[in-house]
């Protein structure tokens, strides 16, 4: 065997040897733990084959606690880049089989290197997140890896995408490179994410708890709204993903791919024409609207289970991305309460950064009162959502369905708030507050000296609402551009936003505003 030979055999030998990341016991014990590896993962989640790695040769360069006796080839990442339909994307994978994914310096290096190529390339980068947190042998070099990961967060926000799966422990410290990135996936069982565990829990609180409990989806799903997609297994996690990224552009300075649209655009649907209840109080349901509307019905939601009262996701019209914010009557009437606001106003702020339309549909009693609320700060939390909006320069598309109340009403995407197109249904009903509190304000001293106050302020409640529960006071100053036919709703969005393809908006130069946080 010649010299040439004989190194070419070397190489896929450590080839082999680094795919095994921490060998086949330990790859054994993750798919025990119902995990795959970090290859695995990327392989599933890349267009087949697309997959180019690099640095898998770096190891860590540790000598304490006799580290040096124990390296990885690749050392518990996996990095590189590839395609998913066919569009270049960033990945890193914490490859648990080798010190349980915990970073190491070296490993931080790995990760920051694909971070830059992302930015410098203006595309993706999405990190798979399965690691005990910072190498205990390494100290505080872990520590400043963690530091070069997290600039590198917020330096790449706003520019490219950037889409964490959580699909292992990720705890500590470690947590806030995924909450500055733009999406966290969670796998329920399976992923957990919290600053200090249940054992260091218990000793200072007091209280017992679960992993799952503490910071598991479910939790991050539904209460705190860390995370926007809580899936049921790895699989669906990273197809989440994949969906994900089909939605959105390389980066800030693009736009989101448009796709074949073979859902007439001009397609009416009659049931919206119906979908309005008699009664102001009663609900129906906005994803029936929404998937009237919209391409194929296709939309993927975010935050699904936080904040129920209101609705975010993508969806396609004519084959354009585009963001969906909408009140949810049936789910607390739509209130915009503290959580609402502030998932709302997140959401808006991400398709603004990366140009993708706005559409916002409208049924919102007000705002939600009480001192729960104004405790948490409903004041600085419904700030951030008319922030985010007032300060967004994509196309926005706003149509009224019911309610449009108050404070509500300007903060979903009114027309003073730079709205391009408003447009409302007949049974809109905009106006400064509802029917009844109004007559109760309005003739509360007078309903005194009735001989039926009820009764009188029933009365007062219906002269208000003939006067004011509909569309075309608003439309009679151009604070809504068109009255429409619900059934043609889906038409007229598309038409609204082909004509805003070329609009062109642009904010005073500024460092950067001080959204209320
Ligand atoms: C070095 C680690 C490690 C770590 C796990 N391992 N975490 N090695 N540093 N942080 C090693 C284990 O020793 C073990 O090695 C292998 O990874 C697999 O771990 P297991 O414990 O066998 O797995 P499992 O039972 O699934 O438990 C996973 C785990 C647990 C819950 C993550 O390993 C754990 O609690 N690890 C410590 C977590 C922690 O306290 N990290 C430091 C936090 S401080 P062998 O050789 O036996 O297979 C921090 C600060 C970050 O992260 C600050 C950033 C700003």
């Amino acid at each position: 065997m010649s010299n040439q030979l004989e190194k070419v055999k070397e190489l896929i030998a450590l080839r082999n040897e680094a795919r095994l990341g921490g060998g086949e016991k330990a790859i054994a014990k993750q798919h025990e733990r119902g995990k795959y590896t970090a290859r695995e993962r990327i392989n599933q989640l890349l267009d087949e084959g697309s997959f180019e790695e690099i640095d898998m040769f770096v190891r860590h360069r540790c000598y304490n606690f006799g580290q040096e006796k124990k390296s990885y080839l690749g050392d518990g990442v996996v990095t590189g880049y590839g395609t998913i339909e066919g569009r270049l994307v960033y990945v890193f994978a914490q490859d648990f089989t080798v010190f349980g994914g915990s970073l190491s310096e070296q490993m931080a290096m790995k990760i920051c290197k694909v971070m830059d190529m992302a930015m410098k390339m203006g595309a993706p980068i999405i990190g798979i997140n399965d690691s005990g947190g910072a190498r205990i042998q390494e100290g505080i070099n872990a520590l400043a890896g963690y530091s070069e990961i997290f600039q590198r967060n917020i330096m790449a926000s706003g520019v490219v995408p950037q889409i964490s799966g959580i699909f292992g422990p990720c705890a500590g410290g470690a947590v806030y490179s995924p909450a500055l990135t733009d999406f966290i996936v969670m796998v329920k069982e399976i992923s957990y994410m919290f600053l200090t565990g249940p054992a260091v829990v218990k000793t200072v609180t007091g209280e017992d708890v679960t992993q799952e409990q503490l910071g598991g989806a479910e939790m991050h799903s539904k209460t705190s709204g860390v995370a926007h997609f809580a899936c049921e297994t790895g699989d669906e996690g990273l197809d989440v993903i994949r969906r994900l990224i089909s939605f959105i552009p390389q980066n800030n300075l693009e736009e989101a791919p448009v796709l074949p649209c073979e859902d007439p655009i001009d397609r009416l649907e009659d049931s919206l024409n119906e979908i309005i209840p008699d009664s102001p109080n009663q609900p129906y349901d906005m994803y029936q609207v929404i998937g009237a509307i919209i391409d194929n019905g296709e939309f993927l939601e975010v935050q699904r289970d936080f904040a129920r009262n209101i609705i975010i996701g993508f969806a396609r019209f004519n084959g354009q991305s585009v963001g969906i914010v909408a009140n949810q009557p049936q789910y607390l009437a739509g209130v915009l309460d503290c959580n609402a606001s502030r998932k709302a106003a997140r959401f808006v702020r991400f398709c603004d950064a990366f140009n993708i339309p706005l559409v916002t549909l409208v049924d919102v009693p007000g705002f939600l009162p009480g001192t729960g609320q104004e405790y948490n700060a409903v004041i600085s939390h419904g700030a951030k959502l008319l922030y985010a909006y007032g300060e967004a320069t994509v196309p926005k598309v706003t149509v009224t369905l019911r309610k449009s109340y108050g404070g509500s009403h300007i903060v979903m995407s009114c027309k003073q708030l730079r709205g391009d197109m408003n447009y409302a249904w007949p049974t809109a009903e905009i106006a400064v507050m509802g029917a009844s509190g109004a007559a109760a304000v309005l003739y509360a001293k007078e309903a005194k000296e009735q001989a039926d106050p009820k009764a009188y302020i029933a009365e007062k409640e219906a002269e208000y609402t003939k006067l004011f529960a509909k569309p075309y006071n608003a439309a009679r100053y151009g604070y809504i551009d068109d009255v429409i036919e619900p059934r043609n709703t889906r038409f007229r969005i598309i038409r609204a936003l082909e004509q805003l393809r070329t609009k062109k908006l642009v904010n005073p130069a500024k460092k950067h505003g001080n959204i209320p946080l």
